[in-house]
């Protein structure tokens, strides 16, 4: 088919000539014979076109996963926060103090602020597991590194209480998430950030950065070596790619693992200066689509909590209607809770329903959606 024989003429008020497909014609996003409206255009042009990470020239054409019917929606909806504020306060000022003590080489370095903010961490975890990871919106902080490193302690913990892990392992966990970049403050900023193309000289720096902060946090007194194991391995694949070679993927603990994944979910789900955040859903898929570099049972783990369609995503139904994922169903990941939002006729519905894909046979999910 050439570009020509994909073109479709659409007049508002009128019946849709044909089925509308997605970019690799497996799904019917608005079938023959729809009325077309102006928010069904509105929504056609937002569908996800699913992209690969390594294509720099196909990123920046993308844009952020935010307007302001979605951020309504969601505020309305007032999902569970996955960790009070006051919480998420006193980790950014534990992780603070320890950026600073750790970047000086004659102070002693403390652990405990951090500590002490994971023990609230832990004891003030939501007693449910639909909450969603992360809300584009309260994105906050300019340092990159310092935001990372919040996000992949409050994951991480939350992730490994909803394996069962033990509050020791799970503190230890979030621990172990918070510092495990802590290599990347001898890099400059200037080389994290560069939205061109490293040279082969930066790119060895940001490659050395494992080894960098296991040197670094082997200095605090006590620390646990699964934040050394952490720090070093987040990095390493199981197809034997990434970074350093000196250590053996199966060398590795389990929760090492893991980690790998939730760092890679929770750099794909920041902004960048060289790229906008990826959706969850977005982050999902190129995780799967990279399956080989994870260990299998960590990418089953981390995929049963977070889901294929991670709480909080917007949805296109079959039915024409669009819902936000506000439960995973363990059965079928497929098959999510959501709860509808808008009608098919792009519509805000003013009363609450919940449908639960499992049991309702008449509408499945077509499509993720990055926009409203
Ligand atoms: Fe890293
Ligand atoms: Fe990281």
């Amino acid at each position: 088919m050439n570009d020509a024989d994909k073109r479709i003429q659409v007049v508002v008020g009128e019946p849709l000539s044909r089925d509308i497909l997605s970019m690799d014609g497996a799904m019917v996003l608005a079938a023959k014979g729809t009325i077309v409206t102006q928010d069904m255009l509105r929504r056609l042009a937002n569908w996800i076109v699913e992209e690969d990470p390594r294509q720099p020239s196909e990123r920046r054409e993308r844009k952020p996963a935010s307007n302001k019917m979605r951020d309504e929606i969601i505020k309305k909806l007032q999902f569970d926060d996955i960790v009070s504020q006051k919480t998420r306060e006193n980790i950014e000022n534990g992780i603070g103090d320890f950026f600073k003590e750790i970047s000086d080489t004659k102070k002693n370095v403390s652990i405990s602020h951090i500590e002490d903010s994971i023990a609230e961490l832990v004891d003030g975890a939501p007693d449910h597991p639909d909450v969603p990871l992360k809300l584009m919106q309260l994105r906050t902080h300019s340092s990159y590194l310092f935001q990372h490193s919040i996000e992949c302690g409050i994951i991480g913990s939350f992730i490994a209480s909803s394996l069962n892990y033990t509050q020791r392992e799970i503190s230890s966990f979030s621990l172990a998430m918070m510092i495990h970049d802590t290599g990347v403050l001898s890099i400059p900023e200037s080389i994290v950030n560069k939205p061109e193309k490293l040279t082969q000289e930066e790119s060895l720096l940001i490659q050395g950065h494992p080894v960098e902060g296991w040197n670094k946090i082997k200095r605090i007194p006590g620390i646990d070596p699964m934040a050394l194991m952490i720090a070093i391995g987040h990095h390493i694949s199981a197809d034997g790619t990434g970074y350093p070679d000196t250590v053996d993927f199966n060398d590795l603990p389990p929760l090492a693992h893991l980690a790998s994944i939730i760092d890679h979910f929770e750099a794909l789900t920041s902004e960048r200066p060289f790229r906008p955040a990826f959706a969850l859903h977005d982050a999902i898929k190129i995780i799967l689509s990279q399956r080989d570099k994870y260990h299998p049972a960590a990418i089953e783990n981390f995929i049963s909590v977070v889901g294929i369609f991670p709480i909080s995503t917007f949805v296109q139904l079959s039915s024409g209607e669009v819902g936000v994922v506000t439960r995973n169903n363990q059965e079928n990941l497929f098959l999510p809770e959501v709860k509808l939002v808008l009608d098919p006729t792009g519509k805000q519905y003013s009363k609450e329903i919940s449908v639960n894909l499992i049991t309702d046979t008449y509408r499945h999910i077509v499509a993720a959606l990055n926009n409203i």
